[in-house]
């Protein structure tokens, strides 16, 4: 059975665009009986730099897994920071991985034209993450695209490696989804907490209302036919949250006319507080035992460990550490 690992940064709060991209085919995963995911909170050292910010959100990123179906008895989750195993070899892949390979990094020239002030961690970053992934006989991670170039140098740093030290990892195979959805955001842009257009998956009520009904439309009357319907932004993300006969009834009265916006807006927030509703249920009710939280961590840890120190203990003694 290959072994699927994915790490999750805690650097926000989750929305749409994380559920249905990443969460739930991550989650749907995980019956097949191999599933390793961990949040990378060593990842997001560099760009959270408040100690109890990097707390909450690691803490906000298990309540959220877990509420949405994680089940710590078919998926190993973990929090990365609890096996330093993994910097233990970012430093053995970075003394192989040339200079070159990580200039050419688009995440890192992204960052930079960013504003980031560069420093080491945003660099070696690509390293770090092929530790994550080789440390555990990885043989699938399941990213979306804008993580495809961060796999290949997984590749070519595991292949490197086994050239000069003889037949240590696994190299694991490329798996980007193509049809991983890509949720628009208010917008219309890509969803993504970088664009400030996101729609978390747990929030305020009242404040998440408000953030639906003020998605801009265009000054056309309820009446006129709407021939362009599937391309309206609320119909999009009605889709994803109603059933597909309701979505498409939606879809139809807008295109013959009749449909004001508002109504439309109004039908796209009750579907998605609906979709959500068990989770949020759920969601709560680990939030009121903390102890249970760190308690799956842990055992999450010491499942991961059984793996990774083994994989460790045979990188050190090919390139002859102890
Ligand atoms: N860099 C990934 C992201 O930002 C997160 C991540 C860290 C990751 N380590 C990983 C993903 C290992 C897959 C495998 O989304």
């Amino acid at each position: 059975m290959p072994r699927v690992l994915t790490g999750i940064t805690p650097s926000g709060i989750l929305h749409l665009g994380n559920y249905f991209g990443a969460m739930r085919p991550a989650i749907e995963l995980q019956a097949g009986g191999d599933a390793f995911y961990f949040i990378a909170d060593y990842h997001s050292m560099t760009v959270v730099t408040d100690a109890q910010e990097r707390r909450d959100f690691t803490r906000g990123i298990a309540l959220d897994w877990l509420a949405c179906g994680l089940d710590p008895a078919k998926a190993v989750f973990w929090r990365q920071s609890d096996l330093p195993e993994v910097c233990e070899l970012t430093w053995l892949l970075g003394s192989l991985t040339p200079m070159g390979l990580l200039e050419r990094a688009h995440s890192y020239k992204d960052k930079l034209a960013k504003g980031l002030a560069p420093n080491f961690g945003l660099f070696a970053y690509p390293v770090l993450m092929a530790a994550d992934i080789l440390l555990f006989d990885t043989n699938v991670v399941p990213v979306g695209k804008d993580q495809k170039q961060h796999l290949e140098m997984t590749r070519d740093i595991a292949i490197k490696f086994n050239l000069a030290y003889g037949e240590t990892f696994v190299v694991p195979e490329e798996r980007i989804s193509e049809e991983v959805a890509v949720i628009p955001g208010l917008d219309g842009q890509k969803m993504s907490k970088s664009y400030n257009n996101t729609v978390e998956i747990f929030g305020e009520e009242k404040a998440l209302r408000k953030k639906i009904m003020g998605i801009v439309m265009d000054s056309r009357t309820p009446q006129e036919p709407k021939p362009d319907a599937d391309k309206n932004l609320a119909i999009q993300l009605l889709k994803h949250v109603a059933p597909k006969d309701v979505a498409a009834g939606f879809e139809n009265r807008l295109h013959a006319g009749g449909l004001g916006y508002g109504d439309l807006k109004k039908a796209l927030f009750e579907h998605y507080w609906n979709f959500f509703a068990p989770y949020r249920a759920k969601r709560a009710e680990l939030a009121a035992n903390p102890d249970h939280i760190e308690k799956v961590l842990a055992d999450g840890a010491e499942r991961a460990r059984a793996v990774a120190s083994k994989v460790m203990a045979r990188a050190r003694k090919n390139c002859g550490l102890r």
